[in-house]
């Protein structure tokens, strides 16, 4: 199975994507996380992608598309995988799209997690993460079972995204309105768009994304 998750900036991809690693054992890639990986470790890409992410804009095609390419040729990817930010453009859909002709492989569906932009800023400046797992939290909307403890692995120390702040936020959601909305229709019309409504909660959302998986 080969999955899409699309929705703006803290509409609950991350969340919904770590939820289907557990229940369908799909690799979950997140070029936000990749990127967030390289800019911590100073590489190459890091150090070009740092500026456009801390202002909240888009990072060159270029780099992500490789990104991408490299890591669907790992062989944990063989089974199929879930792309949580990737695609963000329609130059991005169409590079995904040869690079799975290429490799014989077909794309399973692109599920839309709509969400109004109101409820987004709550979402976003409320996140943080477990630092040694990544596993996601919210101040209010998913607190750890034990205060402090992280669920899934123990760890006690987590961390904020530095672009999770209220100008950040503007820029990202017009990035996500000017530019990766329109794989909205694009997807429509080749008859893999599936559509959940984010507005519920978590668990909520997380059966309707099922009901419509298993429905494909
Ligand atoms: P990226 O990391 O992809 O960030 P994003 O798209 O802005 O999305 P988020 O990770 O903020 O939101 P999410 O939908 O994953 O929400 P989450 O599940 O955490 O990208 C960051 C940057 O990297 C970009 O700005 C760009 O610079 C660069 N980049 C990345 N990919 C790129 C690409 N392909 N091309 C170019 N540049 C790229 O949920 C948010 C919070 O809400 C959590 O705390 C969660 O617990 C809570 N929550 C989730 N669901 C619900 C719910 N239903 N009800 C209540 N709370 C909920
Ligand atoms: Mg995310």
């Amino acid at each position: 199975m080969i999955l899409i998750l699309l929705g703006a900036p803290g509409a609950g991809k991350g969340t919904q994507a770590q939820n289907l690693t557990k229940s369908r054992g799909l690799v979950q890639l997140s070029t936000g996380d990749m990127l967030r990986s390289a800019v911590a470790n100073k590489t190459e890409v890091g150090l070009r992608a740092k500026t456009a992410m801390d202002a909240g804009e888009l990072v060159s095609d270029e780099i992500v598309i490789a990104i991408i390419a490299d890591r669907i040729e790992e062989d944990d990817c063989k089974k199929g995988f879930i792309l949580d930010g990737f695609p963000r453009n329609v130059a991005q859909a169409e590079a995904l799209d040869a690079m799975l002709a290429e490799k014989g492989m077909k794309l399973t569906g692109v599920v839309e997690i709509a969400v109004d932009d109101e409820a987004l800023v709550s979402r976003i400046t409320g996140r943080y993460t477990c630092a040694g797992c990544n596993a996601g939290f919210h101040d209010e909307f998913k607190k750890p079972q034990v205060d402090g403890v992280c669920d899934s692995c123990g760890g006690t120390e987590f961390i904020r995204r530095k672009d999770d702040n209220e100008e950040t936020v503007v820029s990202r959601l017009k990035a996500y309105h000017d530019q990766t909305a329109p794989l909205l229709p694009y997807y429509k019309e080749r008859g893999v768009l599936l559509k959940v409504d984010g507005m519920v909660g978590i668990n909520d959302v997380t059966r309707q994304m099922n009901e419509a998986l298993d429905n494909l």
